[in-house]
């Protein structure tokens, strides 16, 4: 669907349906909800009278107009509660009603800019908001489905504005929020793609036609390169399957003049996950094939950063590999040394995934980055945490993780900090190396980020455990089944903040 704005009288469009919104508890709309009312006679403000139409957020009522109007039908969009309105209620309704458009098989739509009005939102964020709810809403993979038995996406959506002032700001919005939503919808195909096809060899490829299209710099360490730099903590890992792996680094020079502004991501790239020889029970492993999602997520946030020519230095690394139970792999109690020196107690094969960032961090470290961003879908503890509506977020700096937390309020990619006491090391404490990859069932998130963290030292530093976000079973505003694309948007947003204030 291609989204664009327009200036116009949104009650005269000859389109299949006009979406304007209504906040709950208003009985009397103004603007152009207020207008297309006057249009119907009174239809929309008599329904409200009745109940039927209640403004509850996410709430769709169609209103035939049977010529009444030119536009053949009227949505009316709940905005819910006016003190919880923001720009995250925008994405999310928009999600629901481009879903609604395709189920009812409108193919062109007018829309007003949902929170630009009373809202109070600028024009260019409502824009922006509206149009990734609109595309991610739609978000499908089928390229598996051998026949198309699913009804066709709208094709437009027309954003219209009475005011031709706000129209440079509407197309702004647009334009980022199409931007994003791509490479979201690039990061969900990734984590979609099952293992047998998103192999760390197609990572890399992938990889490299973004450096390609983008002009950027790659490099892709092979395993004898690794071992060679003494990654012996992520080489630990591959050793278990036969799929070479592939330690990707990404590297966008948005600002060249401050060499040292460097933002690295470095994100798990674990393309299957059995849990190696302390391999995991059957139900729900095919899950597993996500667990890249945290690599995924940061070369698609490095696309973005380009597409917007952002002034700051952004590094994607991702160790790439699978984990599985091979003949040669590490096993139970094997003791690994990582890139900078420290031994690692393989108590469990299946805390695979900081073992490979913690070489990760140690490359991330050697290339002077200001700023280190890991993401990781690390543990399955923090879905009992906290669910899967926030991601959690560690690190040993707050000012890094305050502007992660402030960003990603408006994202609507929504975290929670968790506690890193020094006591929890206790926990990750070996008695045969410098220290063990598990920390019993108690904290298991907290002890997984103090690993990594051990492999920060003094870079300021942020985890966000996206486990329980990168997935979800549930098809709700911008998100459908699948893969989220959670945190792609607040990375690039941590970015371009960073970029603004250095
Ligand atoms: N990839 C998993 C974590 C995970 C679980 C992601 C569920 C998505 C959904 C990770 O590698 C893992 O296996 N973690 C272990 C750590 C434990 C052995 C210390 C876990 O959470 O059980
Ligand atoms: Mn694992
Ligand atoms: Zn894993």
């Amino acid at each position: 669907m291609k989204v664009r704005a327009e200036v116009g009288d949104i009650t005269r469009l000859s389109v299949g349906a006009v979406v304007i919104n209504l906040f709950e508890g208003v009985k009397q709309p103004g603007g152009a909800t207020g207008a297309m009312d006057r249009a119907l006679d009174g239809a929309i403000t008599r329904l409200i009278a009745s109940g039927e139409i209640k403004g509850k957020k996410g709430e769709i009522i169609r209103i035939h107009t049977l010529g009444k109007v030119p536009p053949e039908r009227v949505l009316v969009v709940g905005l819910g509660k006016q003190e919880e309105f923001s720009q995250d209620t925008v994405r999310y309704v928009s999600g629901e009603v481009s879903r609604f458009l395709r189920d009812i098989g409108v193919s062109r739509a007018a829309t007003v800019t949902h929170g630009a009005g009373i809202g109070g939102l600028a024009p260019q964020a409502a824009a922006q908001a509206l149009t990734e709810g609109a595309l991610l809403g739609l978000y499908r993979f089928t390229k598996y489905k051998s026949r198309d038995e699913e009804e066709k996406e709208p094709e437009e959506l027309v954003l219209v504005e009475m005011d031709r002032s706000k129209l440079p700001a509407l197309e702004e919005g647009i334009a980022r929020g199409t931007v994003l939503a791509e490479a979201t919808a690039l990061c969900r195909d990734m984590v979609n793609e099952p293992s047998n096809e998103m192999t760390p060899s197609r990572m890399a490829e992938i990889a490299r036609g973004i450096a390609q299209e983008e002009g950027l710099e790659i490099s892709v360490l092979e395993r004898s390169e690794c071992e060679a730099m003494g990654m012996g903590a992520y080489m630990g890992v591959a050793r278990g399957s036969h799929e070479p792996p592939k330690f990707i680094v990404l590297r966008y020079w948005g600002d060249r003049d401050n060499p040292s502004n460097g933002l690295a991501l470095v994100g798990k790239g674990i393309t299957f996950d059995s849990g190696g020889i302390s391999l995991k029970p059957a139900e729900g492993m095919g899950e597993m094939k996500g667990d890249m999602a945290g690599g995924a997520s940061a070369l698609a946030a490095v696309k973005v950063l380009v597409k917007l020519r952002a002034r700051v230095n952004v590094t994607a690394i991702v160790p790439a590999t699978e984990n599985m139970p091979g003949g040669s792999a590490q096993k139970p109690g094997d003791i690994r040394r990582a890139m900078n020196g420290k031994s690692i107690e393989v108590d469990n094969t299946d805390a695979e995934g900081r073992l490979v960032l913690a070489d990760a961090m140690c490359y991330a470290r050697r290339l002077g980055m200001r700023n280190i961003v890991d993401i990781a879908t690390l543990t399955g503890a923090i879905r009992i945490a906290l669910g899967e509506y926030r991601t959690g977020v560690f690190g040993n700096n707050q000012p890094l993780i305050d502007r992660l937390l402030r960003v990603g309020q408006s994202t609507g990619e929504r975290m929670w900090q968790l506690p890193m006491d020094p006591e929890y090391k206790e926990q990750i404490r070996s008695q045969v190396a410098d220290i063990k990859n598990t920390g019993g069932r108690a904290a298991g998130s907290i002890t997984g980020a103090l690993f990594i963290g051990e492999f920060a030292e003094d870079t300021p530093w942020a985890h966000l455990d996206i486990a329980a976000t990168a997935w979800t079973d549930k098809e709700k505003g911008w998100q459908v089944k699948g893969a989220t694309g959670v945190p792609v948007r607040t990375l690039v947003a941590l970015a371009l903040d960073l970029a603004e204030k250095k």
